[in-house]
């Protein structure tokens, strides 16, 4: 089954036009930077990452399963002068026209997958990297968010779905003069098997008239610290580091995010 996402369309729209910045690109651009070339951006999205990097000179391709986010990589690119190798490829059926030093996902991993498939991902990971070269992966813990996480108790998990709020959400002014939102809201979740059912509306206004609103859902995988290690060693690597908060120092119990920096060692083809 192909990994269900919700980065299309109006969603991928959003994303293109609002999201850029954020400690994450420098965090990340340190490994490729540090003889950590050629690079892949996995899940690159609409090139928050890999556009920066390209500007940079760093040599570095991108791929990501939504044909959507990559064809507005492929045009912001352009139209900034670059012309990157980008693809679209599931992470578990990664398969590049080149081997990496370094393979970076930044808030791609187990998002519509399932844990079959992750596991797949982190296999191909190590399969693409050269021997020696290292996956700088990161992944928000399940407690992160204080709404989702109180629903791991069997009371809580009663009052869902959740309704919609009544407000539009986060709304804002695209260059094409329209307006875009975005609401989520958390449909359900299983605390065995790790997994939340988010739904996403994103909706669109022309001189205030709402003239398109898209509805997706997206099933992710929740993992823990300690269980993503295990994880990453079966696949063949060693960690060398879980960094916290995309900076370069260890996790504590107060990050929401973690990042794994592992290693596929020089002994292995
Ligand atoms: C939150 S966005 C992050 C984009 C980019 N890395 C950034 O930080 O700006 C998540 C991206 O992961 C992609 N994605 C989700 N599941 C994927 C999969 N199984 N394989 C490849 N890409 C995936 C989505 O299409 C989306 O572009």
């Amino acid at each position: 089954m192909a990994p269900q996402t919700w980065h299309y369309g109006l969603v991928a729209k959003w994303w293109a036009e609002f999201n850029e910045g954020g400690p994450e690109i420098e965090y990340f651009r340190r490994f490729i930077e540090d003889d950590g070339q050629p690079a892949l951006d996995v899940a690159c999205g609409t090139g928050r990452l890999l556009l920066p990097y390209l500007h940079a000179g760093l040599d570095v391709d991108g791929c990501d399963v939504s044909e959507d986010m990559i064809e507005l990589c492929r045009e912001r690119a352009e139209r900034e002068g670059l012309s990157p190798t980008l693809f679209v490829q599931a992470m578990h059926e990664l398969d590049a026209p080149r081997r990496y030093r370094t393979i970076v996902v930044c808030g791609g991993f187990a998002l519509g997958s399932d844990r079959q498939q992750d596991l797949q991902a982190l296999a191909r990971f190590h399969e693409q990297l050269e021997p020696g070269g290292t996956l700088v992966l990161d992944n928000e813990v399940p407690y992160a968010n204080a709404g989702q996480w109180q629903r791991w108790l069997r009371e809580e998990r009663a009052g869902l779905p959740r309704a919609w709020s009544d407000d539009d959400g986060e709304r804002g002014r695209a260059s094409d003069g329209t307006e875009l939102a975005l609401q989520s809201r958390l449909l359900a979740l299983d605390p065995l098997e790790q997994r939340a059912t988010l739904e996403i509306r994103a909706r669109q206004w022309r001189d205030g008239e709402l003239v398109a609103e898209e509805d997706h859902t997206l099933d992710i995988g929740l993992y823990f610290t300690n269980e993503l290690v295990l994880m990453l060693e079966r696949a063949g690597f060693e960690v060398e580091a879980v960094h916290g908060g995309h900076e370069a120092r260890p996790a504590t119990a107060d990050d929401d995010f973690v990042v794994f920096v592992a290693r596929k060692p020089s002994s292995v083809a």
